[in-house]
């Protein structure tokens, strides 16, 4: 079976610690979607490491890593990754397989990521600007380059020609300030690196997993409310981050999909633009920043915060055909001595618990008040350590939501949480 593990906010959900933390059971761990976008943050003892392509499996020796179809890569920032990793001691080059059919990002699709987000002034969507959208446009327009092709004798011709039609494409908008010459240059040094990799069928290799009785976890990256078609587009990333996207990333058909765990934090958080309903514009919002340590992992950006909205969960949970839920950053809130939770929206003057097509400019939050529970959560390990108020506010949330919370977590580190 697949069991897949995806947010199902924003994004930075905590994804990494879990995968991290759960890897241990499975065979493999896969990255279905999503590329340099993301960074997966894990916390072994005292290193930490930040996960951008690089499935987070890495650290269980037991266990392979792919890198799917349906990942977008740059080449510089893998090898860049391989050798963070390599430095720590990591060694993991001999379980980690690339899919052939994964695309990958020239220095000209992060040219075009800046160029296209300058001209679009306030209505910025606040990209990575890894390079993502143009990288995914091409893949739909039919003209990308993957990962397979690199072996090719004519590789270099072909990167030219899309090379040139980048170069056409940019003079559409404003200038941006961008070496070429010296990103080409790293570029082509990571693509001679690769070549040196396991580039595999990723499909065929998974099925014949799957045949071969093996247990496979598939990594999201992002989380639900960016996806392509059921985010807050425009203001979304470029590919599937639900559930689909498992059975187009990774060539798996959907019966071979066993658990579905969704990840949510205890609050809400979204970095970039783009609706968020229940979002704190004021101290509590700002306190929330400072406790979570709210600052992105692959831009260092602040991130934007607020309560959990409870009908926003419902919709991804709907979306991805959820198991089982995981709540995050818990002991971020051990201070408070209330919180707040979306229950429901107020839209065009009704309630409603539904997300409306309309989000971003007609929806108010109707709020249900919880009593805090200041005490430190940080040290629990099972679910009687948890104070009368948590364990009433994750009860109620999961029975509005209609899934089980199995596994609640309290810090950083692998071990900081509690499994019900
Ligand atoms: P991801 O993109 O979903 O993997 O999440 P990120 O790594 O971008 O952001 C999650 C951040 O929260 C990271 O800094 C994690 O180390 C941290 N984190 C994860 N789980 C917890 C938790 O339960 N409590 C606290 N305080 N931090 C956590
Ligand atoms: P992980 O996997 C949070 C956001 C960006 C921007 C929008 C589009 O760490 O959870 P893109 O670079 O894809 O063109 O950006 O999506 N975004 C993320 N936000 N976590 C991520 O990944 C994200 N990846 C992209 O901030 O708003
Ligand atoms: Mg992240």
């Amino acid at each position: 079976m697949v069991d897949v593990l995806l947010g199902l906010q924003w994004g930075d959900e905590g994804k990494g610690k879990i995968v991290d933390y759960l890897a241990d059971k499975y065979d493999i761990v896969a990255r279905f979607q999503g590329g340099p976008n993301a960074g997966h943050t894990l916390v072994l003892g005292k290193d930490k490491y930040v996960l951008h392509t690089i499935p987070s499996g890495v650290f269980r020796t037991k266990v392979q890593n792919i890198i799917g179809n349906g990942v977008v890569i740059d080449p510089i920032t893998i090898c860049q990754e391989i050798d963070n990793l390599s430095t720590a001691g990591i060694d993991f080059l001999d379980r980690l397989f690339i899919g052939e059919k994964a695309h990958l990002i020239l220095p000209t699709h992060r040219l075009l990521d800046a160029v296209q987000e300058a001209s679009k002034g306030e209505q910025k969507i606040g990209s990575t600007l890894k390079g993502i959208g143009p990288t995914y446009t091409d893949k739909i327009a039919r003209h990308g380059l993957r990962m397979g092709e690199i072996l090719l004798p004519d590789f270099q011709q072909r990167y030219e020609k899309l090379k040139a039609l980048h170069l056409q494409l940019a003079t559409a908008y404003p200038k941006v300030a961008f070496d070429l010459e010296a990103q080409e240059k790293k570029w082509f040094e990571a693509i001679a690196r690769l070549q040196k990799l396991q580039i595999i069928s990723c499909e065929y290799f998974l099925n014949d997993a799957l045949q071969a009785g093996k247990k496979i976890l598939a990594e999201g990256a992002q989380g639900s409310m960016l996806d392509i078609d059921y985010g807050t587009y425009p203001f979304v990333t470029s590919s599937n981050t639900i559930t689909s996207g498992v059975c187009n990333g990774l060539g798996i058909a959907p019966q071979k999909i066993g658990e579905v765990i969704g990840i949510t934090k205890a609050y809400c958080t979204r970095v970039g633009g783009g609706p968020f309903p229940t979002e704190l514009h004021d101290q509590t919002g700002e306190d929330i920043q400072r406790a979570g340590g709210e600052f992105g992992a692959t831009t260092g950006r602040p991130r934007r915060c607020g309560w959990i909205d409870l009908p926003q969960l419902r919709y991804t949970i709907m979306l991805s055909g959820v198991t089982q839920l995981v709540m995050t950053k818990v002991d971020v809130l051990d201070g408070f001595e209330t919180l707040n939770a979306a229950t429901a929206y107020l839209h065009q003057g009704k309630e409603t618990q539904q997300v409306p097509f309309d989000v971003a400019v007609d929806v108010t939050p109707v709020y249900k008040t919880y009593q805090g529970w200041q005490t430190d959560t940080t040290t629990a390990n099972k679910w009687s350590d948890f104070p009368a108020p948590l364990q009433q506010y994750i009860t109620e949330l999961e029975e509005y939501l209609g899934v089980p919370f199995r596994i609640v977590s309290v810090g950083p580190e692998r071990e900081q949480l509690v499994i019900r």
